[in-house]
């Protein structure tokens, strides 16, 4: 039995003891086992193998490490801060920022490492200040965030006391990250599974509060996913969905035969209405839509961080309500719902 995480060759990262463990009478946690054996040979893959050497080596400089008291975890309004800028020598800063840039795109942040700024391609406090005044109080909760990308929000759960804060995300590239965040932030009440939203019967009624933000339009079949959502959410307990959407007031969702926004993964774009229908029809109560804004240029860009293509590269130049195929520009709604 693994009974220590990460999946991450041994000397990289922080081994802990595994956090889900501590349920494994009310999870399945053989199956969880199962899906983590189904994914562990790729964490091996020769494209990682430089990084966790990279990682591993950072284990040596004791400066990055210190005492549990010291241990610096902080969060002004935008920034999750790990570490203190006066701690770090100048060879480990070198060392720090050649693994942070081969960790790129950066995606979700900003974070702030030893006083390095990771300036990712989303202003991702700005979400942030979206989702969080809608949210019931989360001291001492089981809270889940899935497809956590890097596990920005993981860390911004932090600062509210939850008694366990799960991510779930496929992608082993944000894994990396943010197994590069808790190497130093070591928070043993934030676990991240790399597994997706369709191994939601891991963790049947386990949650108290269950965020899915930026995943439905890029899955086949957004019911299916609303339905596991609820099968694993508690009696009584809140879902917050945040998605891509496109403005109307029918309950319709667009279905790009081609790309959207140069995304090819994009399966539905719901109106609003048409996401409170489909939450409704998986059974969900108490339906609130408590946002719904046109995407910014200034929220997503491009970074050092994140060099690629961004928001202003996938709208139409002349006219910035469409998208470069020409269909409606992307809008990001919000909605909180309960289970009965
Ligand atoms: C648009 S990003 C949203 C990230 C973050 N939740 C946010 O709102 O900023 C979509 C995320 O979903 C993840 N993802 C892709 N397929 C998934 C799946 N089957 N289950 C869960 N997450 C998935 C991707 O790896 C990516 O991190």
């Amino acid at each position: 039995m693994i009974d220590s995480v990460p999946l991450l060759p041994h000397g990289a990262g922080w081994h802990r003891s595994d956090a889900l463990l501590d349920y494994r009478d009310v999870i399945d946690y053989p199956r969880l086992q199962e899906l983590r054996e189904e994914v562990r040979p790729a964490f091996s893959l020769k494209t990682w193998e430089s990084v966790a050497k990279a990682m591993g080596a950072l284990h040596n400089r004791e400066e990055l490490f210190p005492s549990e008291e010291d241990r610096l975890l902080r969060f002004n309004h935008r920034r999750v801060q790990i570490g203190a800028k006066q701690t770090i020598a100048s060879t480990s800063r070198i060392a720090l920022e050649e693994l942070i840039l081969g960790l790129r795109p950066w995606r979700k942040g900003p974070f702030e490492l030893f006083g390095i700024e990771i300036d990712a391609e989303w202003q991702s406090d700005r979400k942030w200040s979206r989702v969080f005044p809608h949210l019931e109080p989360l001291q001492n909760k089981v809270i889940g965030d899935i497809g956590c990308g890097n596990g920005y929000y993981l860390m911004r759960l932090l600062e509210h006391g939850p008694k366990l804060a799960l991510g779930l995300d496929p992608s082993q590239h944000f894994y990396f990250q943010f197994e590069l965040l808790q190497t130093f932030a070591r928070q043993p009440q934030v676990q991240y599974e790399p597994i997706g939203i369709e191994a939601m019967n891991v963790f049947p009624e386990f949650f108290d509060v269950l965020l899915c933000m930026g995943v439905l339009y890029h899955h086949r079949n957004p019911m299916a996913c609303l339905l596991g959502l609820k099968d694993s959410l508690k009696k009584g307990g809140q879902l917050l969905i945040e998605c891509q959407s496109i403005p109307g007031d029918e309950p319709i969702a667009l279905f790009p035969p081609g790309r959207y926004a140069k995304m090819r993964n994009v399966y539905f774009v719901p109106t609003a209405p048409c996401l409170e229908a489909w939450i409704k029809k998986a059974g969900f109560v108490d339906i609130q839509r408590c946002s719904d804004v046109a995407v910014s240029c200034e929220e997503q860009r491009r970074t050092d961080f994140s060099p690629n293509e961004s928001l202003a590269d996938f709208l139409d130049p002349e006219d910035s309500s469409l998208t470069v195929e020409g269909h409606p520009a992307p809008r990001r709604v919000i909605i909180t719902a309960r289970k009965p």
